[in-house]
C-alpha cells in the first residue's frame, strides 16, 4: 500500500510548528493494562470527578423533581448517578435510558464489574430489544426504545423511583418523544425523579422545558455542572484541508503505529461503506507488518449499527498480545463508551444524519460536517484510563466555524414514525403536545396525511386496530411495517420478512476498490439481478445465501459481507417473532408479481414513472428523480412505473431499492392517494 500519497500534517490549535511524526509531548512511557487492573475499584471510583458531587447530587434530589446535569465525559455521570441512588436506596428501580444498545450493555457490565455482581442479577442489568431478562435489577440500563415500549404497558413508569435520561444532546426521534412524555408523568408523579444528563447541552432551555409552571415560586427543575475530565486530552488539527478523510485516517493511524507509542486507536468515519474501505486498507498494512520483522502489529476493529451485536462487542475485548487494537466505527461509538486501551483519536469531521425532504416525502441520509459537542464527545473517547491525543482531519479555523449542536432528530426527519408512536401512547392531539423543539408544521401535515393513507389513523386521526396498534409496535418505517403486516393478505410473508430485513442493514455488499475487483462483483451481482428490480434481487440473494448453508465461501465468492448477512438473519428471525405473535402465518406463495404487489400496499407514496423528457417523476410530486447507481436499472433499459425504497442526495436525487410495477396497483392498491394526482390525468 502507498501510505505516502495524503500525509495529514497535524498542528496544536494555534501553533503551526509541531507536527505528528516530531511530537513533543510524545510520552515514551509503556502504557499497560495491568496498572489499572491492579488498582481497587473503589479507589478508582472516588477519584471520578463526580464523586465530589455525590452528596449535593443526592441532596438535590431530594429538593428537585428534575435535575439537569451537565458533566464531561468521563466524569463518572452514566456508572455512578446509578449506584449512588442504590447506595441512597430510592425505594424502587433506577432506570437509565441510552441511545445505544451498546452503551446500555457495556454500561451495565461495567457496573456489575464496581458492584461486585454479575450482569443481569438482583443489582444490575440491561434490557435492549430482542435480549433482555426477566429479573427485576436495582439499576438497569436500557435504549430509548425499550423505555418507551415499556410506557405503553405501563404509561407512568410505576416500577421506577428514579429514571435517568443519558446522553441528551444525541436527540435522536426518542430522547425526544421521551422528553415530551416524561413532563407528563412528572405532573402525575410527584414523587418520581427525573435526571437529564449529557456533557454537552443547553442545559437552561432544558431546565425551563421541566419547570412545573403551575407552581413558580418553587422551581421544580435544577442544573448542576460538574467540572474536570479524568486525565488530559492533548488536540491537534491538520494544517491544510484533507482531499479525503478516509483516506487520510488511514494515514494518521500507521503514522501513529508507527511512532512506536503503546496505545489503541479510534478512528471516526461516517458509514459502513467507508468503515470496510478503511479496514480494508489497514488491513493490507497489518499483512504487510506480519511479514516484516516490525513489532508494531496491529489488530483491526470495524464498528457500526449494522455489523451483528457479538462483533461489535468485541472492541472492548483487549487486543492480543503485542499488538495495538485499530478501531474504525461510525458515530455509534462517540457517546457512552469507554472503550478500554483508546488513547489516540482520528476525526474525520463529519457524520451521517437524516434530513427530511418535504418535496419527496422521505428522509435520505447526507454526511455533513459534525457539531462542535460531537467534536467533543469524540475527543472524551480519549483520556478516559490515562492522557490521550486526539488528531482531527480539519482545521482549526473549520472547527470554529462548526455548529454548536445539530439540529434535533425531530425537527429534520419524517414525523410518521414518532406521530405512531405517540399516537399508541394515547396522545391523540400532536399539536398540542409539547415537544422539546417544535417541529415544522409541514412535516406534521405530511405524517398525519401518509399515516391516513397507510391505514394507519382514520379521519379522525385515531389510530386503527389492529393494524394502526401493530404498526406502532415495529420499530421499523411505517412503509414497512405496513407492507409486513399486510403480506398475510398476499401469502407472501415470507418473502417480505426477508425483504425488509435485507433493507435493515445499510448494505450486504462488499466493494471492491480496485479495478478488477469493481468488475468481478458487478458480474457476481449480475447472478442474482432480476427484472423486477432490487428488492426481489434482494430476496434471491438471502435465498442464494440460506441454500449455500451461510457459508463465508459463499459470500466471499459473491463479494458478499458474511457480517452483514449473518445480522440480516438475525433481524429476520427477530421480526418473525413478532409476526408469529400477531398469529400472522408465515407463508411463501413463490409468485413475484404478488410480492410486487405486496411492496406497493406499503411503497405506494413513493411511487415515480419515466417521463417523456427521459427523467424519472414523482406521481405526486412532479419531481425530478434518478436511478441510483447501484440499482440493477442503472445500466439496463429503465422501467415505466416503479416504486422506490429511499432517496439518496447527490447532486441529483437519487431512488435506491426500486421495484418495478404496473400502473393500476398505485390505483388498485391506493386510491384514496393517488385520485386524481397528476400521473392520471
Ligand atoms: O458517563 P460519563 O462519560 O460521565 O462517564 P462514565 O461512563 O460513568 O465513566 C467514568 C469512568 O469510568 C471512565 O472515565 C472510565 O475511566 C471508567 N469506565 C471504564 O473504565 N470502563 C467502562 N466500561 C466504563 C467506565
Ligand atoms: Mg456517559
Amino acid at each position: 500500500m502507498s501510505t505516502s500519497a495524503f500525509k495529514p500534517r497535524f498542528v496544536k490549535p494555534s501553533d503551526t510548528s509541531s507536527f505528528l511524526d516530531k511530537d513533543p509531548a510524545v510520552e515514551k512511557t509503556n502504557f499497560t493494562y495491568n496498572k489499572y487492573i491492579s488498582q481497587s475499584i473503589q479507589t478508582q471510583r472516588q477519584r471520578l470527578p463526580i464523586f465530589n458531587n455525590r452528596n449535593h447530587i443526592l441532596y438535590l434530589l431530594e429538593k428537585y423533581q428534575t435535575l439537569i446535569l451537565v458533566g464531561e465525559t468521563g466524569s463518572g455521570k452514566s456508572t455512578q448517578i446509578p449506584q449512588y441512588l442504590r447506595e441512597a436506596e430510592w425505594p424502587k428501580q433506577i432506570v437509565i435510558c441510552e441511545p445505544r444498545r451498546v452503551a446500555a450493555i457495556s454500561l451495565a457490565n461495567r457496573v456489575a464489574d464496581e458492584t461486585g455482581s454479575l450482569v443481569q442479577g438482583d443489582v444490575v442489568g440491561y434490557a435492549v430489544r430482542f435480549d433482555s431478562c426477566a429479573c427485576k435489577p436495582k439499576i438497569k440500563f436500557v435504549t430509548e426504545g425499550i423505555l418507551l415500549r415499556e410506557m405503553m404497558s405501563d404509561p407512568l413508569l410505576s416500577s421506577y423511583s428514579v429514571i435517568m435520561i443519558d446522553e441528551v444532546h444525541e436527540r435522536t426521534l426518542y430522547t425526544d418523544i421521551l422528553l415530551g412524555l416524561m413532563k407528563k408523568i412528572l405532573r402525575k408523579r410527584p414523587e418520581l425523579r427525573l435526571i437529564v444528563a449529557s456533557a454537552t447541552m443547553d442545559a437552561t432551555a432544558f431546565q425551563k422545558y421541566f419547570n412545573n409552571f403551575e407552581n413558580l415560586k418553587t422551581p421544580s427543575s435544577t442544573i448542576l455542572s460538574v467540572e474536570g475530565r479524568q486525565f488530559p486530552v492533548e488536540i491537534f488539527y491538520v494544517a491544510e484541508p484533507v482531499p479525503c478523510y478516509v483516506q487520510a485516517s488511514v494515514e494518521a493511524a500507521v503514522n501513529i503505529n508507527a511512532s512506536g507509542t503503546a496505545g489503541d486507536v479510534l478512528i471516526f468515519l461516517t458509514g459502513q461503506e467507508e468503515v470496510l474501505k478503511a479496514v480494508r486498507i489497514l488491513g493490507e498494512h497489518a499483512n504487510a507488518i506480519e511479514n516484516s520483522k516490525s513489532k508494531n502489529k496491529i489488530t483491526i476493529l470495524p464498528m457500526y449499527g449494522s455489523l451483528p451485536y457479538n462483533q461489535q462487542l468485541k472492541v472492548f475485548q483487549k487486543a492480543p498480545e503485542g499488538y495495538r487494537k485499530i478501531i474504525v466505527a461510525t458515530n455509534i461509538a462517540e457517546t457512552s463508551v469507554t472503550i478500554p486501551g483508546v488513547v489516540f483519536i482520528i476525526d474525520s469531521g463529519f457524520v451521517k444524519i437524516k434530513w427530511y425532504n418535504i418535496e419527496t416525502h422521505t428522509d435520505s441520509l447526507m454526511v455533513v460536517p459534525i457539531s462542535k459537542s460531537s467534536a467533543n464527545q469524540r475527543a472524551g473517547r480519549a483520556g478516559r484510563m490515562r492522557s490521550g491525543k486526539v488528531y482531527r482531519l480539519y482545521t482549526e479555523e473549520w472547527a470554529e466555524k462548526l455548529p454548536l449542536n445539530t439540529p434535533p432528530e425531530m425537527v429534520r426527519s419524517s414525523l410518521t414514525y414518532p406521530i405512531l408512536q405517540l399516537k399508541a401512547m394515547g396522545v391523540n392531539n400532536i399539536l398540542q403536545f409539547k415537544f422539546p423543539s417544535m417541529p415544522p408544521m409541514e412535516n406534521i401535515k405530511s405524517a398525519l396525511e401518509l399515516l391516513y393513507a397507510l391505514n394507519a389513523i382514520d379521519i379522525n386521526c385515531q389510530l386503527t386496530r389492529p393494524l394502526g396498534f401493530h404498526m406502532a409496535e415495529f420499530a421499523l418505517n411505517p412503509l414497512y411495517s405496513k407492507m409486513l403486516l399486510t403480506s398475510e393478505e398476499f401469502s407472501c410473508s415470507e418473502e417480505i420478512l426477508i425483504i425488509i430485513s435485507m433493507l435493515q442493514v445499510e448494505t450486504v455488499f462488499n466493494k471492491p476498490t480496485t479495478g478488477n475487483g469493481i468488475i468481478k462483483a458487478r458480474i457476481q451481482k449480475r447472478l442474482f439481478e432480476v427484472k423486477e428490480g432490487d428488492l426481489i434481487t434482494y430476496l434471491n440473494i438471502f435465498n442464494a445465501f440460506v441454500q449455500n448453508d451461510m457459508s463465508q465461501g459463499f459470500c466471499h465468492k459473491n463479494f458478499l459481507s458474511h457480517s452483514s448477512m449473518k445480522r440480516v438473519m438475525e433481524i429476520r428471525r427477530n421480526l418473525e417473532k413478532i409476526l408469529v405473535n400477531y398469529n400472522i402465518p408465515l407463508t411463501s406463495c413463490r409468485n413475484t408479481e404478488n410480492v410486487c404487489k405486496c411492496i406497493v400496499t406499503g411503497l405506494f407514496p413513493n411511487g415515480a414513472y419515466l417521463h417523456r423528457s427521459g427523467v424519472y417523476k414523482t406521481v405526486r410530486g412532479d419531481i425530478d428523480l434518478f436511478v441510483h447507481p447501484e440499482s440493477v436499472f442503472y445500466n439496463i433499459e429503465q422501467p415505466q412505473w416503479i416504486v422506490f425504497g429511499e432517496v439518496v442526495h447527490g447532486i441529483k436525487l437519487y431512488m435506491k431499492d426500486i421495484t418495478v410495477i404496473q400502473r393500476d396497483w398505485l390505483l388498485e392498491l391506493a386510491p384514496h392517494f393517488y385520485y386524481k394526482t397528476t400521473g392520471f390525468e
